[in-house]
């Protein structure tokens, strides 16, 4: 039976898509066969930074509709075994996902996939609650800023109260806390919150932190997702994270401010 994990925040510009098409890539290439689901109607970010735009044929609508079938509509990615993306669309009305539509598409999904993974639009209307009405465990991505954990914390409510979950009283949605665009240097200026003041305020466990870099920039312009960067720092964050998501332990890292050597401090990097 599939896991459904969805990634959500509330807040927009936190690093969702990114997260997602991070962590459904490491899934698949620990040998688990993924899809990544953008929920994100309108928006339609997931493809781009997965690098296949030009490949979308149909989308979830089309599938929800009747229009099309799934076996049209996947895309296989290219460069991963075992890794899949349904795409959202880019012209129709939110209101396009119904719950019934989405079920049913999950539904058939986890026939055929070890992970399914939901990348959620901003907010906390239909869109978002739809992402995560179906899922077993949500990964709360979070940047170190005030309004980010506030909003953050409006959707771990809604987690408990408005998923599947909470409405059939099973066991509750397994909750991580994903810390993004980490930057050492402003938390040590005391401009940014810390990941312990983080993990305090919201009390969920900690699945990972992924630093703020330039990798991430880098990657979605190229269309590859910063886990196969695996050079970088981010890169490197998400291997881990998505090590932690399948149980291991794994001890964090680029927390602290890196002391720039010589060669460092002349060539960057
Ligand atoms: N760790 C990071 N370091 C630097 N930039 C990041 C990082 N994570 C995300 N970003 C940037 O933040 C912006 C929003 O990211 P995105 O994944 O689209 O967020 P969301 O899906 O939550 O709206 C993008 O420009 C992305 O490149
Ligand atoms: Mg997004």
């Amino acid at each position: 039976m599939a896991k459904i994990i969805v990634v959500t925040s509330g807040k927009g510009g936190v690093g969702k898509t990114t997260s997602s098409a991070a962590i459904g890539t490491g899934l698949a290439l620990a040998g688990h066969k993924t899809v990544i689901v953008d929920f994100d109607i309108g928006l339609r970010n997931l493809d781009l930074i997965m690098g296949c735009e030009r490949r979308v044929v149909y989308d979830f609508v089309n599938v929800i509709n009747g229009e099309a079938n799934l076996k049209q509509t996947l895309i296989k990615d290219k460069r991963v075994d075992n890794l899949f993306i349904l795409p959202a669309s880019q012209t129709r009305d939110k209101d396009a996902l119904t719950k019934e539509g989405v079920e049913r598409v999950l539904n058939e999904l986890a026939q055929d996939f070890d992970f399914i993974l939901c990348d959620s639009p901003a907010g906390i209307e239909s869109g978002a609650m739809m992402a995560l009405y179906f899922a077993d465990e949500a990964v709360v991505v979070t940047n170190p800023e005030v309004s980010s954990v506030r909003d953050s914390d409006r959707i771990i409510g809604m987690l408990s109260s408005k998923s599947r979950r909470a409405e059939q009283g099973l066991e509750g949605i397994k909750e991580h806390l994903l810390l993004t665009r980490y930057n050492p240097e402003r938390v040590q200026k005391g401009e940014m919150l810390s990941v312990e003041d983080v993990k305090e305020i919201l009390a969920i466990e900690l699945i990972g932190v992924i630093p703020e870099s330039q990798a991430v920039l880098n990657a979605s312009n190229s269309g590859q997702p910063v886990i196969m960067d695996k050079d970088s720092d981010a890169g490197q964050a998400y291997l881990d994270t998505v090590q932690r998501l399948l149980g291991e332990k794994v001890p964090l890292r680029f927390l602290t401010v890196e002391k720039k050597g010589f060669i460092k401090r002349i060539f960057g990097g």
